[in-house]
């Protein structure tokens, strides 16, 4: 057997090892519950070889969506000490225990895909999935989106790019006293090298233990915001999940009219990120309004967010050169740049699925299939692991990971290719 066809039944054996009953973990010991994003790659991975198990995954994902349409970045299915902080510091009061954050919705745009394999079963599973993604955009365009219509974060870890450069400013702000001892159950798992700094730690706890004493009342949270940053990986990736859900609303013979004027908000929000000394789309602190000119893998969101940009593909190549592997979530340039430490260095494969897509739909084919190359190549020789460093390959954090697994046999394996 070629080493490929290892590599496709190891990925497969992930996604199976991985699935915990309708749902599935990142990884097993560091992340042991359901992560937002995390299972809609789950859900593309599964739509390879078992699809009714890949709408069983994103509809056990909308089982824990809240009243106000928000769907929560973890849901905490069963108890387990190995995580912090767990549903006890959370404090909040879904309809499955969770955490207050949303992530980046990619939802909407995998259930395409997914449906688009399946049209016979999936126009039912659709009907009962469209109203509540469009729910859910709602309350990012009323709860998350600036004077200049970007979509923003208010934690970091509701980007999915946790200690990225992109927040370093707003976090600097924070003063977390009062945050109290705490345990970290992170650095049992991964070597503290390859993760957060306890300064960062501090600060995602104190605005964790803030969202409790406000009751995770998006009214009350509004007031007096410590941290709300506009960021290239929300706007964008909502900015195409909106396009996806429209397509999806039509087959269902929904009216578009509302997220017709979602895309088009977005579109001029996602014009706003547009930072012109780093010739990218860069983070915007939307409480003192500076621009950030840090460029990582989600200003490359870009072409996926379905804008043309042509003038962000010297910036892409620039980068691309300065590395053996290819998207760094930082510009080695930049001052901030660690290859080892999470999301300020380190490549990471399933962002770079997204960034080829986007690249392959705005007819930068070459630039998509190199990166689908080098990905591939990293995954072929070293395994599912959660990132690796860009500059020698190196894998880090997590072993075995779910959405490493799930782009392999959707994108990156050459099994994977349709032409
Ligand atoms: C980390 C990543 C985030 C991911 C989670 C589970 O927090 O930054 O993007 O969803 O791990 O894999």
């Amino acid at each position: 057997m070629s080493r490929q066809q290892d590599r496709d039944n190891e990925a497969r054996a992930i996604l199976t090892g991985n699935d915990r009953g309708g749902y599935t973990v990142p990884t097993d010991g560091l992340y042991p519950y359901q992560w937002n994003w995390d299972s809609a790659f789950a859900a593309f991975g599964f739509s390879t070889f078992d699809v009714s198990r890949a709408w069983d995954e994103v509809e056990t994902l909308f089982s824990g969506q809240w009243s106000n349409g928000m769907v929560p970045h973890i849901l905490f299915h069963k108890p387990d000490p190995g995580y912090f902080p767990g549903p006890d510091v959370w404090g909040c009061d879904g309809p499955i225990p969770s955490s207050g954050i949303s992530q980046p919705p990619v939802a909407a745009s995998f259930i395409r895909r997914i449906w688009e394999t399946d049209r016979a079963t999936g126009h039912a599973r659709l009907q009962a999935l469209v109203p509540k993604l469009a729910d859910w955009h709602r309350w990012f365009m009323d709860w998350r989106t600036d004077d200049q219509d970007a979509v923003c974060v208010t934690h970091p870890w509701e980007s999915g790019r946790d200690n990225a450069p992109d927040w370093d400013g707003a976090m600097s702000a924070i003063d977390p006293d009062g945050v109290g001892d705490y345990q970290r159950r992170d650095l049992g798992h991964v070597d503290a090298a390859m993760r957060p700094t306890k300064e960062d730690y501090d600060r995602y706890i104190w605005l964790v233990q803030r969202g409790r004493r406000l009751g995770w009342d998006e009214a009350a949270m509004a007031r007096d915001v410590p941290l709300k940053v506009a960021d290239p990986t929300m706007t964008f990736i909502l900015l195409r999940a909106n396009r996806d859900l429209r397509a999806m609303a039509e087959e269902i013979g929904q009216s578009t009219s509302e997220i017709d004027a979602w895309i088009r908000r977005l579109e001029a929000g996602a014009a706003s990120l547009w930072h012109e000394s780093s010739a990218a789309f860069t983070a915007r602190d939307a409480v003192d309004g500076g621009q950030e000119d840090d460029v990582s893998n989600a200003s490359f969101l870009c072409w996926y967010g379905g804008l043309a940009a042509p003038e962000a593909l010297a910036t892409y190549d620039r980068i691309s050169e300065e590395v053996t592997y290819g998207v760094p979530s930082y510009d080695p340039h930049g001052p901030d740049f660690n290859p080892r430490r999470y999301w300020r260095g380190p490549t990471w494969p399933m962002l770079n699925m997204l960034i080829a897509t986007g690249l392959a739909e705005q007819g930068h084919a070459d630039r998509a299939e190199a990166l689908r190359e080098s990905t591939a190549k990293l995954i072929a020789e070293h395994g599912f692991w959660e990132y690796f460093n860009p500059l020698d390959g190196t894998p880090a954090g997590g072993k075995r990971f779910t959405w490493t697994a799930a782009i392999w046999l959707g994108w990156a394996s050459p099994s994977a290719r349709k032409d």
